[in-house]
């Protein structure tokens, strides 16, 4: 090495070794806090699981298309390995059929983890939407979806474990409060009454129910967010009745949007928009239209 080469290669190093000590303290403080046990006071609020099979087709299609289950879980609920990497870590949402997970979940366990984001073994649930869950969906929805999970086919899948890491980025980002609005059981009330039935139709109340889930991405406000996935992911889009959102559509570009994953100007949307909305009715469809064009005109939340 030349003689004027040295001290660089020597502060390089300096900077490896010390960065890299920093970085192993923050992924291992990130990745204790995420395992950290969590408390919640009380009893669990259960219903009784059907088994009839009206309530396990409803439970279907809470499940696989308002709830989005499969977008984490996989269509056949068996379990997905998302991504498994040291920059952003591991996310292997479980397999929630007999043949996994959902052999040993009590009903107890199936309500703690959807409507309080909290597992079985007590640590907080990451990404998980249980917020949403828990604002739009009455006991006996919940049981119904539990009903129709405890009905599949056993799928034989191991992703080994953990089902959650915090890889570099994402302890940064955890560290930083960048994830707190994805850690569910922070964002609920647990002492809150579960909410109460609210009938079908194509009316305002309806669309409001269906739209928690649409929250966790599009925000509280439903004004857009800026990007949270990995690089290139977009921001989501502003859904109020604002230019900058949902003004100038109409109801049936709305649902092209929703059913085929088109924007107004045909392209693709980005995958981060859930597929399963292809499922979606045409009450619901309405339904959500009705109550989006009754929120403030917001503008845009994309980051900019
Ligand atoms: C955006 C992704 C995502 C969606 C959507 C999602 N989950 Fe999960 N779910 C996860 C992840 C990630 C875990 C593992 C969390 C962990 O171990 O920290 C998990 C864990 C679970 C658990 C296991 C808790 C335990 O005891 O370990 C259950 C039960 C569950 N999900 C049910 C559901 C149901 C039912 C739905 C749909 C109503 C759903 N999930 C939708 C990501 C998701
Ligand atoms: C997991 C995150 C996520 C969820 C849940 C979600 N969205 Fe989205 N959505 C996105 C992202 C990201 C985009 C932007 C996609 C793009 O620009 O390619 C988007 C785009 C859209 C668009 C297209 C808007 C435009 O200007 O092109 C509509 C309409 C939409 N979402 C409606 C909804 C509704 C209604 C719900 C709830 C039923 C919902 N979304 C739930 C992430 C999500």
């Amino acid at each position: 090495m030349r003689e004027y080469l040295k001290p660089i290669g020597i502060g390089v190093l300096i900077v490896i070794v010390f960065g890299g000590g920093f970085l192993g303290l923050q992924v291992r403080k990130a990745n204790g806090l995420l395992n950290a046990p969590v408390t919640l006071d009380g009893p669990i609020a259960t219903a009784p699981i059907p088994t009839d099979p009206e309530s396990l087709a409803r439970g279907e299609h809470l499940a696989r298309v308002v709830g989005v289950c499969g977008e984490c879980h996989g269509d056949d609920m068996g379990g997905k390995l998302d991504f498994d990497d040291l920059m952003m870590g591991r996310m292997a949402p479980p397999n929630l059929t007999r043949g996994g997970l959902g052999a040993t979940l009590t009903d107890e366990d199936w309500f703690r983890a959807i409507r309080h984001g909290v597992t079985s073994q007590g640590r907080a649930i990451l990404i998980m939407p249980s917020a949403a869950y828990n604002r739009a969906f009455t006991l006996e929805e919940v049981a119904a979806m539990v009903g129709w999970l405890k009905s599949l086919p056993p799928v034989e899948r191991d992703l080994g474990e953990p089902t959650m890491r915090l890889g570099i980025i994402f302890s940064l980002i955890y560290l930083g409060g960048g994830l707190e609005k994805d850690v569910g059981f922070v964002n609920i009330d647990h002492s809150a009454a579960p909410p109460a039935a609210v009938e079908e139709g194509p009316t305002v109340a309806y669309g409001n129910k269906l739209a928690a889930p649409c929250r966790s991405c599009h925000g509280q406000d439903l004004a857009g967010l800026p990007p949270s996935g990995p690089p290139g992911t977009p921001p989501a889009r502003n859904l109020t009745p604002h230019e900058t959102g949902l003004k100038e559509w109409t109801r049936d570009e709305f649902a092209v949007a929703l059913r085929e994953s088109k924007g107004r100007d045909g392209r693709e949307l980005n995958l981060f928009m859930p597929r399963a909305y292809k499922g979606l009715t045409d009450v619901e469809i309405d339904a959500m239209w009705a109550y989006l064009g009754t929120t403030t005109p917001t503008p845009w939340n994309n980051g900019e």
